[in-house]
C-alpha cells in the first residue's frame, strides 16, 4: 500500500493546538473485575479535584441505574456494562480517563475503548495476582503497543509476596516489570512504601492515614532503621535483590511497551495513588499519531498537531438518557481543534454536517462543549447515521483504520412474542448492532434473526433493552454454533460455489457481509481445509 508522508507539523499547526495537545493524556484503566478499578478511579478524580469525596462515582452509577432498567443488570451482577469518559486536570495536564467494562462478556466494547487511548493503567489485586481478564486486556494493549503503568492494589490485605507479584506479571503478561515503589509489609503490618526513584519513605501517618514523605539517602540510610525498626532489614534485602536481578525503571522501555513500571498501594485508603498519578503525568504519552487510509488506498499517519480536525468513532451508545431518546457517538479527536458549529465531512457517507451540540461526559452526565483538541473525547448526538469506525474530517477524504469487530462465539435465535411488534424488533436490533453490542445475522435459507455475541451476558442486556426501550418481548433459544468467521474470496466463481454448497451454514450480517457459522472449531478447520483460497476471518475492521 502506498504511504504518503504527513504534512510538516510546524507549517500546519498553530501554537495553540500544539500547546493543548501536549497537555492531553488520554488513558483507560484495565483490570480483572473487583481488583479495584472503580475505587482507584474515584481516588484519581479526588486528586484531580473533579469530585469531592470518594464514593461519588458509585453513587452516580446507582442513580443512573435507577433511571434505566437495563442498567440494573450492572447493579444486580455487580459489573460495569457502560463506559463513560471522565476529564480532569492535574498539574497542568488535561486528563481524559475512559472507563471500560470489566466483565469479559463485554470485552469487545472494552477492546474498542482501548483503541481510543494512548496509554493504560493496569490494576492488580495483591491477594490474587494476575487474573484471566488482566491477561486478555494486556494482549489488546500489546496489539496496539499501548504503554501500561501498573498499580498493585489492596496492600492493606495479606497479599502475595511482592517479588512473586512481579514475576507473576513477567511470566503471565510477558512484559518486564520495573518496581518504582516497594511495599513495606502488608495487611496489618503494612507501613507504606519505599520510593525507589525518589529515595524516600512514604509512610502511613497513623493519625491522618495519609503518606508522610521522608527523604532518605537510600535504603542503607540509618533513618530507615529509625522509622522501620525490624522491617528495615527485609526492605534492604528486597531492594538489593531488585537492584541486582530486577528490571530497572526506564521511561523509554515503558513507552516502547517492553516494560511496565509498578507501584504499590491501597486504593481504598488512597495510599500510593498520588505517587501513581505523579509518575503517570510525568511519563505517559501525549496523543499519538493515528493510521489512516484514503479512498485511493494511500496510507498516512495523521499527526495530532495537524491543524484540520479529524476524529474517529469508537463507541455508540443508544438511549444514554431516556429523556432524550437519542444515540451518542463517542468520537476520539485525532487531530486539530473541534469548535462548536464546525462543519465536518462524514467520510463513509460523503456527507457534510454541522456539529453544534457535541458534549463531553462526566460519569454519564453530559456537558456542552465549545472546543476540543486531539486526545479529547466528544459525544455527538445522532439518530442512527453514525456507526462505530466512522471517520470525520474537515474535508480531506480518509478513514482511520484499526477499530476491530470480533467474530461472536455465542448464538441465539430470537423470536418476538407478539408478531405485531416485528417492526420494533427490527429497529431495536438495528440500533443495537450499530452500537456494536451484538451482531445480527440473517441465515441465507431461513427468515430467522440470529444474534451473535462475544459473551452470553450480552443476550440478557439485549432482551432487557428490547423490552425496556422498544417495547418488544422476545424469547431466545440456543443454537448449536460456537464459531463464526467472516468469509471472503477474491475468486467470485469459487465464492458462489462455496455459498451454494454451504448455504445451510451461511448467513449475512447487518453489513451484508457473508458469515460462516460452525458447530465447533473442528468443523471450521475441516471446512477451511476443504476450501483453500476462501478466507475465514475472525476479526474484521468496521467500515
Ligand atoms: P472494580 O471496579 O475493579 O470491579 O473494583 P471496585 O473498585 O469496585 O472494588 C472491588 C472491591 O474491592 C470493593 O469491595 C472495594 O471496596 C474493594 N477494594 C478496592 N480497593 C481496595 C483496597 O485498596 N483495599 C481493600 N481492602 N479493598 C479494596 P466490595 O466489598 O465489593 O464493595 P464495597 O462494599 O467496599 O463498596
Amino acid at each position: 500500500m502506498p504511504h504518503s508522508a504527513p504534512p510538516a507539523p510546524k507549517s500546519k499547526s498553530t501554537a495553540a493546538i500544539r500547546k493543548e495537545v501536549a497537555r492531553r493524556r488520554t488513558f483507560g484503566i484495565i483490570s480483572h473485575p473487583d481488583a479495584g478499578k472503580t475505587t482507584l478511579t474515584e481516588r484519581l478524580l479526588v486528586l484531580g479535584g473533579a469530585i469531592q469525596i470518594a464514593g461519588d462515582i458509585r453513587a452516580r452509577k446507582t442513580g443512573r441505574a435507577a433511571r434505566s432498567d437495563w442498567m440494573a443488570i450492572e447493579q444486580q451482577r455487580g459489573i460495569s456494562v457502560t463506559s463513560s469518559v471522565m476529564s480532569f486536570e492535574y498539574r497542568g495536564r488535561a486528563l481524559n480517563l475512559l472507563d471500560t467494562p470489566g466483565h469479559h462478556d463485554f470485552s469487545e466494547d472494552t477492546y474498542r475503548v482501548l483503541t481510543a487511548v494512548d496509554s493504560a493503567l493496569m490494576v492488580i489485586d495483591s491477594v490474587k495476582g494476575v487474573e484471566s481478564q488482566t491477561r486478555k486486556l494486556m494482549e489488546v494493549c500489546r496489539l496496539r503497543a499501548t504503554p501500561v503503568l501498573t498499580f498493585i492494589n489492596k496492600l492493606d490485605r495479606e497479599g502475595l509476596d511482592p517479588l512473586e507479584l512481579l514475576s507473576d506479571i513477567e511470566e503471565h503478561l510477558g512484559i518486564a516489570a520495573a518496581a518504582v515503589t516497594w511495599p513495606i509489609g502488608s495487611g496489618r503490618q503494612f507501613r507504606g512504601v519505599y520510593h525507589i526513584i525518589d529515595h524516600a519513605l512514604h509512610l502511613i501517618d497513623p493519625d491522618t492515614g495519609r503518606p508522610a514523605v521522608i527523604p532518605v539517602e537510600g535504603p542503607k540510610d540509618p533513618a530507615v532503621d529509625r522509622y522501620l525498626g525490624n522491617q528495615a532489614a527485609k526492605l534492604r534485602s528486597d531492594i538489593e535483590l531488585l537492584a541486582g536481578a530486577g528490571t530497572l525503571f526506564d521511561t523509554e522501555a515503558y513507552l516502547a511497551e517492553t516494560q511496565t513500571p509498578v507501584l504499590f498501594g491501597s486504593a481504598i485508603s488512597g495510599f500510593g495513588v498520588k505517587s501513581l498519578l505523579d509518575l503517570f503525568v510525568d511519563i505517559a504519552p501525549a496523543p499519538l499519531p493515528r493510521e489512516a487510509v484514503s479512498a485511493a488506498g494511500t496510507q498516512r499517519s495523521v499527526l495530532p498537531v495537524e491543524e484540520p480536525f479529524s476524529g474517529v468513532v469508537f463507541k455508540i451508545q443508544a438511549n444514554i438518557d431516556r429523556n432524550h431518546r437519542d444515540r451518542m457517538a463517542f468520537l476520539r479527536v485525532c487531530s486539530g481543534r473541534f469548535e462548536r458549529g464546525i462543519k465536518l465531512r462524514h467520510d463513509r457517507l460523503g456527507r457534510d454536517m454541522r456539529v453544534s451540540n457535541a458534549s463531553t461526559f462526566f460519569a454519564g452526565e453530559r456537558e456542552g462543549i465549545d472546543d476540543a483538541f486531539a486526545g479529547d473525547i466528544i459525544g455527538i448526538p445522532n439518530h442512527g447515521t453514525i456507526r462505530v469506525g466512522d471517520t470525520f474530517t474537515e474535508g480531506e477524504s480518509f478513514r482511520f483504520t484499526g477499530i476491530p469487530s470480533f467474530a461472536p462465539e455465542f448464538f441465539r435465535k430470537v423470536r418476538v412474542e407478539n408478531a405485531l411488534r416485528m417492526k420494533q424488533l427490527e429497529k431495536g436490533l438495528r440500533h443495537l448492532t450499530e452500537e456494536g453490542t451484538i451482531q445480527v445475522y440473517r441465515p441465507l435459507l431461513t427468515n430467522d434473526y440470529v444474534l451473535g455475541a462475544v459473551g452470553v451476558l450480552q443476550f440478557d442486556v439485549v432482551a432487557q433493552r428490547l423490552a425496556d426501550e422498544y417495547g418488544v418481548d422476545v424469547t431466545m433459544s440456543a443454537l448449536p454454533y460456537q464459531v463464526s468467521r467472516w468469509v471472503e474470496c477474491a475468486d467470485k466463481a469459487k465464492l458462489a460455489e462455496f455459498t451454494r454448497r454451504k448455504a445451510t451454514s451461511l448467513a449475512k450480517d447487518s453489513e451484508d457481509k457473508l458469515a460462516y457459522l460452525a458447530e465447533n472449531e473442528w468443523w471450521l478447520n475441516r471446512t477451511m481445509g476443504e476450501w483453500p483460497g476462501v478466507e475465514f476471518l475472525s476479526a474484521t475492521e468496521m467500515l
